[in-house]
């Protein structure tokens, strides 16, 4: 029985009269949901309208939320309305395997265990009698009707992803503070990015202006790519997008790369270092992390050289504001990407904190040589080496 948001919405939108269904709370024991539900369903299951069961009609699928269980990994999350059980599973953080989103390429079968499954959209792509038989359907084309166990194939790390080639949409360019520009890259609908949080692409322009940078989004929305340039001296790539990009309609991405992601399956504490522009990953894996949930604190610790190189501060303040496991510190000290000693005066408090660094996971990314100076600083103080993930930009 799939859970309802609203009994008293689910009741008005199937006719149940208000005062019935009142009635019929307070004649239930305390605590029987189970009891409710049931009733309700009966209620339900004899009505069809149109010739289509209620259950399953677009507006009765609006108002419910299915919980899906995928083996053999144990992940779960949850359908909202009508959404596919692919785009609930992006949104929760799951790294499923698909391709096209649209019912054409077949990669994101999976077979349902248990519970009941309805098609929302078309597919392209024909199943055989005998995967139809076993229960296979296409998660891009069907939401969630009831709770639901299924078998699916996920990415258990960076080299189950496949390497693209797409050509993105630029869909605009906008300042983030006076040396950063934010590149919003839109990709066709059927053919989107599938990558890890953290993870990096190629950028190529016409005339072989190109550039590997870390996707600054999540995941999530595979079809809205983000990334931070930085302005330097002698990148060509760079000033194109200062320039604002008159005249490109599209750039081609190659990626994913990298492995600087999370680590999925551990459940310890996890701190994130990011110098000036290593933002760009880390605000990715932050990103992630939060629709996973399932670690038990975040802590941000963003390092400039001067407090408008934070260009994303209101976000950071705005995830500390809303969660209560998140904890933003901004630090800012002239040298501490170029003087070693600042670094580790920077660094200082946060080694002394609680929880421990050591039992935390560390994700650092920034400019080659900080990056590198951190690194050590963090292992010399006792930071095991496997709990520690960097990601070194160009600096
Ligand atoms: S992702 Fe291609 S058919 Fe579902």
């Amino acid at each position: 029985m799939p859970r309802l948001l609203t009994l008293s919405r689910a009741a008005r939108l199937v006719g149940i009269r208000r005062g019935a269904l009142q009635s019929r709370i307070r004649s239930g024991e305390p605590g029987d949901a189970a009891g409710l539900l049931a009733w309700l369903q009966q209620r339900l299951e004899p009505v069809a309208q149109g010739g289509q069961p209620l259950l399953e009609q677009e507006s009765f699928l609006r108002i419910m939320t299915a919980h899906v269980q995928v083996k053999p990994s144990g992940r779960e999350f949850f359908v909202d309305g009508s959404d596919s059980l692919l785009e609930a599973a992006l949104r929760a953080g799951l790294s499923l395997d698909y391709g096209c989103s649209i019912g054409s390429c077949g990669k994101c079968k999976a077979r349902v265990v248990s519970g009941q499954v309805h098609r929302t959209h078309h597919s392209d792509y024909a199943l055989t009698a005998a995967e139809k038989n076993a229960g296979v359907v296409l998660m891009c084309c069907n939401t969630a009707l009831t709770d639901l166990v299924i078998e699916a194939r996920e990415a258990h790390g960076a080299a189950d992803m496949p390497l693209q080639t797409i050509d993105a949409r630029v869909k605009s360019v906008s300042p983030l503070g006076d040396n950063v520009r934010l590149l919003h890259l839109q990709t066709p609908r059927t053919n989107r990015l599938r990558f890890l949080a953290g993870q990096s692409a190629s950028l190529s322009l016409a005339g072989g202006i190109s550039a590997s940078l870390p996707v600054a989004s999540c995941p999530c929305d595979d079809r809205n790519l983000q990334f931070h340039v930085r302005r330097r001296a002698g990148d060509a790539f760079a000033e194109r997008v200062f320039g604002g990009l008159p005249g490109v309609e599209s750039v081609r991405v190659e990626g994913p790369r990298g492995t600087f992601v999370l680590n999925e399956d551990s459940h310890r504490p996890i701190v994130f270092i990011a110098g000036e522009s290593g933002f760009a990953p880390v605000k990715s894996l932050i990103e992630h992390a939060m629709a996973l949930d399932t670690a038990e604190t975040l802590h941000l610790c963003w390092i400039t050289s001067d407090r408008h190189g934070r260009y994303l501060d209101n976000l950071c303040r705005s995830w500390s504001d809303a969660l209560d496991n998140f904890r933003y510190t901004p630090l800012t000290a002239k040298d501490a990407l170029s003087d070693e000693h600042a670094l580790q005066g920077l660094l200082q408090p946060l080694l002394q904190e609680q929880p421990r660094l050591a039992d935390c996971d560390v994700y650092l990314a920034g400019p080659g040589p900080w990056a590198s100076a951190a690194e050590f600083h963090l292992l010399d103080h006792g930071l095991p080496r496997a709990q520690l993930l960097v990601d070194t930009l160009e600096s």
